[in-house]
Order: structure tokens, then C-alpha cells, then sequence
């Protein structure tokens, strides 16, 4: 029986096709739901739609069902739609009356929406955490590495002097940028859409600011149908920062298997990390990297699979939208994943010294020599060609060239700065304040 079935039997098929994946999904979100519910009781009795001696009585029962979620003793059964109506099921069953009365003022629109911006706070704090420790473990192999060289590369081909240190810090700074934009999506998400309803609001006075402070959102979605559209927009949001960070991930992942190559050979991996192939007996593969490479490729698809989904809505509900979960949730796991594995690797990673040592990077400090000239008064124009014309008539004698390794942007890689850079941007996420209110809720 559906909450909101009235006296015709549901075809089985089209309630298979409609529910889908969507039980399996919305148990993620059933903390997130019990949560919603808890805010929403609280503010229907100070506004008297509920009595006191109720209001303890839903509590202490969601209280109980929260309980149960958290010790995987909670299941959405087969005969109930969703989420929301197995939890508004067992309030019915176990404390009769008083909880057919917790849906006043209230829909399941507004109610998956606030459950959805619950559970995205939460896996964002958890990438921000572990994208913390990919980044301190990056500043580490940095400055461990700082004196290191490394040929650059243009057009992949060699270039310029670069090291371990700059490469190690490259990617910290660019998970800056990242966070950045999840700190972005991270206020997108922290804004109140409980008490949109259906996504027109409500008759009944409902208090909007008393559940944004209980649920710990720093601020509301003020236009109900505007709270209902951000359904799609908040997933969209989300996967553009979540696609940045990817990126980061994805094209560090192609440099390990580029430097890892016999051809580079500019870092290796302890053997127990590295995987075999089934004919050649010589082969140390990297598919890790070849695996983070690809599911964060796969991250960086997401925004353009849900703009695609909400594509042309118009404003209101859709049942579309439920479809968002199956894009964003695993992607979200797969993305915490891969940071994790990129760390775990990193904490394992060899690096060569002595690369450049080799006769075939001479050419590397071509421009270094250049300088030189420029430095003693010669204009860059004339110098570049004086050093040109040498490398082409065979009187360039790369390795006598000087060794320029700690000056100029190798010897300044800045990492206190890319720090506290990172520590500013962290600092304004605010993990804590939802947490407290989390904790007040439950108590
Ligand atoms: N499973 C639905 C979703 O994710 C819940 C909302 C249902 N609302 C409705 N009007 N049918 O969108």
C-alpha cells in the first residue's frame, strides 16, 4: 500500500519500473531522512500542529529508527515505495496516530530534497578530508624531493629543467583550486529547502528558519519554487567540483604512467603494487593508475550526464530527478576511493635521482645559457640566436653547461604559501557547526 494510494491497485510493472534502483539508492539517504523529520516535528509543535506529549512520543521513535539505520537493521521492504514512506510506515505502526500527523506542511519533494543536501554536506566533508591528505602527502614528497631534477616538457618534448619538488607541488596547488570550488558547492548545499512542500510552499505558518538552525544549514532556500528547482542544479554544482578535483587526480594519474614508462623510468612502485599480465612474465603494469585515470575520467562526464537529465525541465517536480541518485552516488564513493588509492600509492612512490645525468636532457639548459648571455648585456633576441646557431652547428656543448637547479622558480617552490593557501580555504567549511546541530537534534 503507497501513502498515497487510494482505492486502486497499482500495476506491478509500472511500480518496478518507477521504483528501479531508487530503494537501493535511498537507503543512503535514510539517516539524512530521520534527521529531515526530526526538524520538521519540532517546528510543527512550536507552531501547535502537534501537542508536546506527541511531539516526545515521534521523537523518541525516530530516535529508535535512526538507531536501527545506523546498525544496518534498516530496510526499505518491497511493498513500500521509498524512504520517506518506510519511515513514515513504521512511525504509523508503532505509534499509530501521532505519526500520521508528521507529514503536515510537508511533501516527499521537500523531503528528498533536504535529504539529499544532508548527505552531499557529508560526502563533501569526507572529500575535503581525504583531499587534505592527498595534499599534505604531496607537500611532504616535495619538499622531501625539492632537489631533485626532472626534465620538462613542452609538446612532450624536452624542454626545460623541472624536479620532483615542483612536480609534487604542482598537483597540491592544484587541489587548491578544487577545493575552491567545493567550497562553493559546499554553500550551495548548506542552504535549507525544508518547507517547500510540494514545492509551493504551505497554508500553515511554518517556521523556516527554526529548521535551518536545527538541521545546522548556514542559510534557506527562500523561494519555495526556487527550493524545488535547485533539485538538478545542486547536482550539477556538486559534480562540476567534484569533475575539477578529478581532473587533478586524472592527469596525475597519466603522469605516473608516462614516468613510469621504461622510457622515462623516472619512478617506480614497490612490486606488491603493481600488477602482472598473464603472457609476459617481465611486466610490472600500472593499473592502479590506469583505473584512477579512467573512473575519474568518468567523474569528469557527470556534469554533462545530469545538465543532460534536467535539461529543459520546466520548474516544479519531475520524477526525472529521481534518476540524479544513480549518476551521483557512486560517483561520489568512486571519487573518495580514488583519492585514498592516490595516497596510498604516493606514501609508496621511488623516485630516481641523478636523471639528468643522462647525455639525451643536455639540451634542457639550452635557455639556461641563453640567460647567461642576456645576464652579461646581450639582448635575449641576439643571445637566443647566438646559442641557437651553436646547437645547430655542433659547437654547443651541453655538458659542460652549468647546472642551474636551486635558482629561479626550482629552487621557489613555495610550499608554505600552496599551505596556507589550502588552510584558508579549509578553514571556511565549517564542518563543525553541522555536526553540533547534528548532535543537539539526537540527543
Ligand atoms: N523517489 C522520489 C525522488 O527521488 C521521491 C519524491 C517523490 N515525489 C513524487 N511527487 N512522486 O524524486
Amino acid at each position: 500500500m503507497k501513502i498515497w494510494q487510494k482505492n486502486i491497485d497499482v500495476n506491478k510493472d509500472i511500480e518496478a519500473f518507477t521504483v528501479g534502483k531508487d530503494r537501493e539508492l535511498d537507503l543512503q539517504m535514510a539517516a539524512y531522512d530521520v534527521l529531515g523529520s526530526l526538524a520538521h516535528v519540532e517546528m510543527l509543535e512550536s507552531i501547535g500542529l502537534l501537542t508536546a506529549a506527541e511531539l516526545a512520543e515521534i521523537q523518541k521513535a525516530l530516535k529508535n529508527i535512526y538507531a536501527e539505520i545506523e546498525a544496518g537493521k534498516f530496510v526499505i521492504e518491497d511493498t513500500v515505495e521509498d524512504v520517506h514512506s518506510q519511515v513514515e510506515w513504521l512511525l504509523t505502526q508503532r505509534i499509530g496516530d501521532a505519526g500520521k500527523k508528521i507529514h503536515s506542511g510537508r511533501s516527499r519533494n521537500d523531503q528528498v530534497l533536504v535529504d539529499l543536501k544532508l548527505y552531499f554536506r557529508s560526502c563533501i566533508e569526507e572529500m575535503v578530508g581525504n583531499t587534505a591528505v592527498l595534499f599534505a602527502q604531496l607537500i611532504e614528497l616535495s619538499n622531501t624531493h625539492a632537489a631533485k631534477l626532472l626534465p620538462g616538457y613542452t609538446h612532450l618534448q624536452i624542454a626545460m629543467p623541472s624536479s620532483f619538488g615542483l612536480w609534487f607541488g604542482a598537483y597540491a596547488e592544484s587541489l587548491v583550486d578544487d577545493m575552491e570550488l567545493m567550497l562553493a558547492a559546499w554553500k550551495v548545499c548548506n542552504k535549507n529547502p525544508l518547507g517547500s512542500a510540494a514545492g509551493y510552499g504551505s497554508s500553515f505558518p511554518l517556521n523556516r528558519t527554526m529548521t535551518t538552525e536545527l538541521l545546522g544549514f548556514e542559510r534557506l532556500n527562500y523561494n519555495v519554487v526556487y527550493a524545488q528547482m535547485g533539485r538538478g542544479k545542486t547536482e550539477r554544482i556538486l559534480a562540476q567540483a567534484m569533475s575539477a578535483l578529478a581532473a587533478s587526480l586524472a592527469k596525475m594519474a597519466m603522469d605516473v604512467c608516462l614516468f613510469i614508462n621504461q622510457n622515462f623510468g623516472f619512478i617506480s612502485f614497490p612490486d606488491e603494487l603493481t600488477t602482472g599480465s598473464s603472457i609476459m612474465p617481465h611486466k610490472k603494469n600500472p593499473d592502479v593508475f590506469e583505473l584512477i585515470r579512467s573512473r575519474c575520467n568518468k567523474i569528469q562526464a557527470l556534469p554533462n550526464e545530469i545538465a543532460m537529465m534536467i535539461t529543459n525541465l520546466p520548474s516544479g517536480y519531475h520524477r526525472d530527478l529521481q534518476l540524479l541518485k544513480e549518476n551521483l552516488f557512486p560517483a561520489m564513493v568512486s571519487l573518495n576511493e580514488c583519492l585514498q588509492m592516490t595516497t596510498y600509492m604516493l606514501q609508496n612512490i621511488r623516485v630516481k635521482d641523478g636523471i639528468l645525468d643522462d647525455k639525451k636532457y643536455a639540451y634542457l639548459f639550452s635557455v639556461e645559457v641563453v640567460n647567461e648571455l642576456a645576464l652579461k648585456g646581450v639582448p635575449f633576441r641576439e643571445a637566443y640566436k647566438i646559442v641557437g646557431e651553436s646547437i645547430e652547428n655542433g659547437s654547443f656543448k651541453p655538458e659542460t653547461q652549468i647546472n642551474h637547479t636551486h635558482e629561479g622558480s626550482i629552487g621557489n617552490l613555495c610550499n608554505a604559501e600552496i599551505t596556507a593557501m589550502m588552510d584558508e580555504v579549509l578553514s571556511q567549511f565549517k564542518f563543525e557547526q553541522t555536526h553540533q546541530a547534528i548532535e543537539k537534534l539526537l540527543a
